[in-house]
C-alpha cells in the first residue's frame, strides 16, 4: 500500500493518462479550440473545465447508460449528469411525453392538468401536501428559505460543513480546522459574509445543533438527509429524530434536500424513512433532465404563509421564474414519475449497484487497500480512507485531488464516465451487468498500475 502513495508514480501516470487522453480525442479537442473563441474556458458553464482530461469531452448522442462522443468513443455512463439523468437517458416514456407535449405548447404562464396530477404524485410519494414548481432544484431551496424566513421573521439559516445545494449564496460557508465558520474557499463575489446570513456546524452533532438553534434566530435548517456532496455521509442513528425535536423546539423549520437523495426510494429518504420536514425540494431526474425542480411543504407552513402573503404583489416578492412550471416540464414530469422512477426500477438498480459494490471491494480485499465503498440506495462510491466520514469536516480532510483525477481519467480512456469531484457511480435502469463487472476490471488495472 504504501507503495500507492508514491506521488512521483501517481504524477508519472497521470501524465501518460493525460497524454493518451489528448490523442484519442481529436475532434474533442478541436471543438474545445473552437469553443474557446466563443465561450470562456471552451465550455457552457465554468463547473466544466473540471472534468479529468485536459478539454471535456464533445457528445455526440446519448441514449439509456451510454454515450457516444464526436470521436465515436462509446461510454459507460456512471455519471448520468450528476443526476439529471437518473433515468437513463432520454427514456422512452418522457421522449414520447415531450414530443406530444411540444406539438402542443412549451410555456404558457398558465397551468395545464399534468400539473394537477403530479402534485398528487409528489404528495404521496413525499408526505407533504403541497407543491410549487421551479426549473432548478437550486430555485427549489431557494424559495423554500425565503418562505421560511418570510413566516419566522428570523434571518438566519442553518447548513451544514461542505454542504452543497446549489448555487445558494448563504450556503457556501465551511468551519475551519479551529471550527471557525467563513466563506467557503472559491465562493465567488458572495453579496454580502455568509457568516451574516449562516450558522454551520458539523452534520451528526448532536450538541452543535442544540447550541446553534437555541438562540432561536435561525429561520430554517437546510440539510441533505444523507450528505452526498462531499461523498456520502450518513445520519448516526438518533441524528434524524434530534434534528427534528431539536428545530421544532426552538421554532426553526427543516428543509430536507432530496436532490441527490432520490435515489433512496421513489419517496427518496424521507418516503422511506418516514422524515417530517416543513418543506422538502427536489430537482434534477424529475423531469429525466428536462429542468424541472419542486418544492413542498405542510399545511402549517402554507397557512403561515398565505397569512403574511399580499396576494397583488407575489409576482415580485423573489419568489418567481418565468418559465416555472411549464408545460414541457411538467408533462416530462409526470411521464417520469409515472413511468420511469417507479419501484421496478429501484429493484433493478438496488441489484447493480450490489454487483457493482462487490466488484469494488473484491478489488480492495485483493491488494489490501486501506479504501472502502459508501452507499446510499443505487448510488456508490469508493473512499480513500478506511472508515466512514461521519460528517463534512472529516470527509473534507480524507479528499486526494489527485488521486481522483487519476482514478477519472484512466475510467475515462477506457469507456468509463465516473461523476466528478467525487469517486461516485450512479447505475441507471439500463446499465447492464457487463457495464457494472467492465468497471471492476478497469478498476482493479487501475489500482494495478498504481502499485505495481
Ligand atoms: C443536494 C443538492 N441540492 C440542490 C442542487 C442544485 O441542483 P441544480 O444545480 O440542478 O439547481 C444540487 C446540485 O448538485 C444538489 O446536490
Amino acid at each position: 500500500m504504501s507503495k500507492i502513495l508514491d506521488r512521483s508514480r501517481l504524477d508519472h501516470l497521470l501524465r501518460d493518462e493525460e497524454l493518451k487522453f489528448h490523442t484519442d480525442h481529436p475532434k474533442s479537442y478541436e471543438l474545445f479550440k473552437r469553443a474557446s473563441q466563443s465561450m470562456q474556458g471552451g465550455v457552457p458553464m465554468l463547473w466544466m473545465i473540471r472534468w479529468a482530461g485536459t478539454f471535456p469531452i464533445f457528445v455526440k448522442e446519448a441514449k439509456g447508460a451510454h454515450f457516444i462522443d464526436m470521436d465515436g468513443h462509446s461510454y459507460i455512463d456512471f455519471c448520468l449528469g450528476d443526476s439529471g439523468a437518473m433515468t437513463g437517458h432520454s427514456p422512452d416514456a418522457t421522449l414520447a411525453a415531450i414530443i406530444e407535449q411540444a406539438a402542443k405548447g412549451i410555456t404558457l404562464m398558465l397551468p395545464t392538468e399534468d400539473a394537477v396530477w403530479v402534485a398528487v404524485e409528489l404528495q404521496h410519494r413525499f408526505g407533504l401536501k403541497y407543491w410549487q414548481f421551479t426549473l432548478t432544484a437550486t430555485d427549489a431551496n431557494r424559495f423554500a428559505i425565503r418562505m421560511a424566513r418570510h413566516i419566522t421573521v428570523r434571518s438566519k439559516i442553518l447548513v451544514f460543513n461542505y454542504c452543497y445545494h446549489g448555487s445558494v449564496d448563504e450556503t457556501f460557508i465551511t468551519l475551519d480546522e479551529e471550527g471557525t465558520p467563513g466563506p467557503r474557499h472559491g465562493n465567488l463575489g458572495p453579496p454580502v459574509d455568509p457568516v451574516e446570513t449562516t450558522k454551520v456546524i458539523e452534520f451528526n452533532d448532536i450538541a452543535a445543533l442544540e447550541t446553534a438553534l437555541s438562540a432561536r434566530d435561525v429561520a430554517v435548517v437546510l440539510a441533505e438527509p444523507v450528505m452526498t456532496n462531499i461523498g456520502i455521509i450518513h445520519p448516526h442513528p438518533g441524528y434524524h429524530e434530534a434534528l427534528r425535536e431539536i428545530t421544532r423546539s426552538t421554532g426553526t423549520l427543516l428543509i430536507i434536500d432530496e436532490t441527490h437523495t432520490l435515489c433512496t426510494s421513489p419517496g427518496g429518504y424521507t418516503g422511506k424513512y418516514g422524515l417530517k420536514p416543513d418543506f422538502l425540494t427536489c430537482g434534477k431526474p424529475l423531469a429525466s433532465g428536462i429542468p424541472a425542480g419542486v418544492y413542498g411543504f405542510t399545511q402549517e407552513v402554507a397557512d403561515a404563509f398565505w397569512a403574511r402573503l399580499e396576494l397583488d404583489q407575489s409576482d415580485v416578492g423573489g419568489i418567481g421564474g418565468t418559465l416555472a412550471g411549464n408545460a414541457l416540464s411538467i408533462a416530462a414530469m409526470r411521464a417520469t414519475l409515472e413511468k420511469v422512477l417507479v419501484p421496478a426500477m429501484y429493484e433493478r438498480c438496488e441489484k447493480l449497484a450490489d454487483r457493482y459494490e462487490t466488484g469494488v471491494l473484491g478489488v480492495i480485499k485483493e491488494f489490501d487497500l486501506p479504501w472502502i465503498v459508501n452507499r446510499l440506495g443505487f448510488r456508490v462510491e469508493y473512499w480513500f480512507r478506511q472508515t466512514a466520514p461521519r460528517n463534512g469536516g472529516e470527509a473534507n480532510a480524507a479528499v486526494d485531488s489527485k488521486l481522483d483525477r487519476f482514478m477519472h481519467l484512466w475510467s475515462l480512456n477506457r469507456g468509463i464516465l465516473m461523476t466528478p469531484f467525487h469517486n461516485m457511480a450512479l447505475i441507471a435502469a439500463d446499465t447492464t451487468e457487463a457495464d457494472v463487472d467492465y468497471h471492476s476490471k478497469v478498476f482493479r488495472q487501475a489500482v494495478q498500475a498504481l502499485i505495481e
